[in-house]
């Protein structure tokens, strides 16, 4: 029961129980009163009356009638009688009722009161109700003793009881009410502010105290969800799980992954050959899977060494040492990356599914590249496979159409698309001069993940608005003949524990490390950003909100100092040219601002970094800030996260990131609003390091339970599940056709 109506039950039999010892309190109090009343008004008739009495008493039978009918006078006797010593009755008025003989009374009296009484009352009932006898003596010695006997009219008595008890009710129900608006309005209040904050704190204007509550929610909720699932199959997720997941759900199947990007990129250096690993999430998520599971991975080979390295089917066995599964690389030419990789891929589709204030350009023979691209991977990933019914997983926008084309040649493959992007709502893919061909190409998965819920709504409802399909909404899947896509939202995540982090310092080295690198003072407040260098990261607005720090908060100026780590990409497109040129700009201004002799509050450092150097960095951080202006997931929040085993640094984390759904205790903010985001800056460096540790260890615990294995879990077993049905129900044609043909 809620608490407020616990409260309020409470509270009413509180007054329930009130106005009852009220009543009895109050009518025992009136009935005491009343009762010497009618004592003091007897005295007084009688005595008034006295000297008529005793004039007449024996004498004059008519005169005593009379006197005692004029004490009748008072509205409220309603009778009188005068009775001798020996209860003989001498004279009574009309009304007196005659039941009451003057012996039988006295005969009371005498047996109920003591012998020098010079008065007595008593309530006999009678069939029209109650009413009240006092008997008064007149006379001073007992032998000469009159006795009058008054009948009073009690009637109005018990009216006015009835009249309290009324008034008493009438007072319980307005208090109740009273009580029931009162906490009404209370709960109300307190619900309206309660979800206020939460909306605040989901919407990302996270108001920090309440986060511990929204944590407690997410805490509880996520251990039940942990529970059952641990329960089901036991223990977290990690690579010996996602194997034996495999084994169980897909025969052990080998894994095909098609992704442009390759995990690792073979360079020529001045030292020799190099292996690098490339700035995306994409593939900090994938690589572990890989390395967990083996297989192959279809990747353009965009190393300036790739060619060297691979063997006559194009294929080199990674990661180096370790050789747990293979690359095969494509190759492209100047005409296809241009058109495929820069054109279509991301100067249409990254700024069309992005809300980051970039107009998306469609040229057609970059689609028309597009597709060339996407069957040449295709191809090459059916030449990977080694059964009719492999499992391939196809990864991001640079793949929109390989789905269909694989489906084409290999009908019986499972196929999962994961869209690593957010997709936008219908309205804006509409405006795509190919959106029919990108959706048609994804239909041909048996599953398309997205990272959230609302990436799902917004292709269901695209699909809805441009196919002809029907859209199964109980199961979130689209059919289209006798095939199923399902579509589901998969939060991407990261491994854990990060591989990388053997190689790095622990936090202490790395805070004193990277200060005295970079030449700064010891004590120095770090900050740290982590990207690729692209629009879509808020980079500039994350500069923004560390001047705005400096600007409202002095005591920040020469102590804090924000270290942007940016990795030069898509540079052959103008806009990320510009934008290179912009964030350089914008930091030399703030520099130029706030710098001193020995202080810079800016050092941007725009290479490419490799990741146990990235981890390094989020170690030494006193806190990492995050602004993308539209993300799908950002695996950087999660890494920093990973990082941070010594439960210290703060994550401030923009709310247009799926991360920001997943990692709550983040100081959530709008990257545009820079006020705000330079309040969040100040409240990382101000907030005490138990606060810091509580929040981490929370981001800490959900991170690694939620891992990427658990990621790629979860639709490998959504896929095993489809591939069962469909083998099934592929029978049971089988069967229909051979009962059919043999009854012919
Ligand atoms: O967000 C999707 C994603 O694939 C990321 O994994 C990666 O950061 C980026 O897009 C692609 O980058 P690139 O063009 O360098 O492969």
């Amino acid at each position: 029961m809620p608490r407020a109506a616990r409260f309020l039950l409470l509270l009413l039999a509180g007054l329930a129980l009130l106005t009852v010892v009220a009543y009895f309190a109050l009518t025992k109090v009136t009935r005491d009163w009343f009762e010497r009343d009618i004592e003091l008004r007897s005295r007084l008739a009688v005595s008034s009356a006295r000297q008529s009495l005793e004039n007449n008493w024996r004498t004059d039978r008519a005169r005593l009638t009379e006197t005692l009918t004029d004490i009748t006078r008072d509205e409220r006797i309603m009778g009188a009688a005068a009775c001798s010593r020996e209860g003989e009755l001498l004279a009574a008025t009309e009304a007196y009722p005659r039941e009451f003989t003057c012996s039988s009374l006295l005969a009371s009296m005498r047996r109920d009161a003591p012998a020098s009484a010079d008065s007595w009352s008593t309530t006999p009932e009678l069939p029209s109700g109650s009413v009240r006898l006092s008997v008064t003596f007149i006379g001073g010695e007992s032998q000469l003793r009159r006795a009058v006997v008054l009948v009073h009219d009690v009637s109005y008595l018990s009216r006015r009881e009835r009249t309290t008890r009324n008034i008493l009710i009438i007072a319980f129900f307005v208090l109740s009410l009273c009580a029931a608006l009162v906490t009404l309005i209370a709960a109300r209040l307190a619900w309206r502010r309660w979800t206020n904050e939460l909306r605040k704190a989901l919407k990302g204007g996270a108001s920090i105290e309440f986060l511990p509550l929204l944590r407690d929610v997410r805490t509880l909720a996520r251990q039940l969800a942990s529970d059952r699932e641990r329960e089901a199959r036991g223990g977290l997720w990690s690579p010996e799980r996602l194997r034996a997941t495999l084994t169980q759900y897909l025969d052990g199947e080998r894994i095909v992954v098609l992704a442009n990007r390759e995990p690792h990129i073979h360079e020529r250096t001045a030292d020799g050959i190099a292996v690098l690993h490339p700035a995306s999430g994409l593939v900090t998520a994938l690589e572990p899977i890989m390395r967990a599971c083996s297989g192959v991975w279809v990747a353009h080979g965009s190393g300036s060494a790739d060619r060297e390295t691979v063997d006559k089917h194009d294929r080199v066995r990674v990661p180096p040492g370790e050789e747990s599964y293979m690359i095969r690389r494509v190759w492209l030419g100047e005409d296809e990356e241009r058109g495929y990789y820069y054109g279509f891929s991301n100067e249409g589709l990254w700024p069309l599914c992005h809300v980051a204030d970039a107009r998306p350009t469609f040229r057609a023979e970059d689609f028309a590249q597009y597709v060339e691209v996407n069957r040449k991977f295709a191809n090459a990933v059916c030449e990977e496979v080694d059964s009719d019914d492999p499992i391939i997983l196809v990864q991001d926008y640079h793949f929109a159409l390989a789905p269909k084309m694989i489906r084409e040649r290999l009908p019986r493959a499972t196929i999962i698309a994961f869209w690593h992007i957010p997709w936008p709502n219908a309205e804006r893919i509409g405006i795509c001069p190919w959106r029919d061909e990108l959706i048609a190409g994804l239909l041909g998965a048996s599953v398309v993940g997205f990272h959230t819920q609302q990436h799902c709504n917004n292709f269901i409802d695209s699909v809805d608005a441009f196919m002809e399909s029907r859209i199964d909404r109980e199961s979130n899947a689209i059919v289209q003949g006798a095939r199923r896509t399902l579509v589901r939202p998969y939060p991407i995540s990261i491994e854990w524990p990060v591989h990388w982090l053997e190689q790095v310092p622990s936090a202490a080295d790395a805070h004193v490390g990277v200060r005295a690198e970079l030449g700064l003072s010891p004590d120095v407040l770090l900050g740290v950003g982590i990207d690729r260098l692209d629009y879509t990261k808020g980079i500039e607005e994350r500069l923004f909100a560390v001047d705005e720090l400096l600007t409202r908060y002095p005591e920040f100026r020469g102590k804090f100092t924000f270290i942007q780590l940016a990795a030069p990409s898509r540079t052959k497109i103008e806009r990320y040219r510009k934008l290179n040129e912009r964030i350089d700009e914008v930091a030399a201004q703030i520099n130029a601002k706030w710098s001193t002799a020995n202080y810079r509050p800016i050092v941007l450092l725009r290479t490419h970094h490799e990741p146990a150097s990235v981890f390094r960095y989020y170690r030494a951080a006193d806190l990492c800030y995050v602004s993308s202006l539209h993300d799908g997931m950002n695996l950087v929040a999660k890494e920093f996260v990973a990082a941070r085993d010594d439960e210290r640094g703060v994550l401030v984390l923009s709310q247009f990131t799926g991360a920001a759904r997943d990692l709550t205790e983040a100081l959530i903010v709008n990257p545009y609003d820079l006020r705000q985001a330079s309040d969040a800056l100040a409240a990382a460096l101000h907030m005490p390091i138990d606060q810091q540790r509580e929040r981490m260890r929370s981001m800490r615990r959900f991170v690694s339970e939620f891992n990427v294995y658990r990621w790629a879990g979860r639709m490998l077993v959504d896929a095993a599940e489809l591939r069962r049905k469909e083998r099934m129900s592929g029978r049971l044609d089988a069967m229909a056709r051979f009962t059919r043909t043999g009854n012919s």
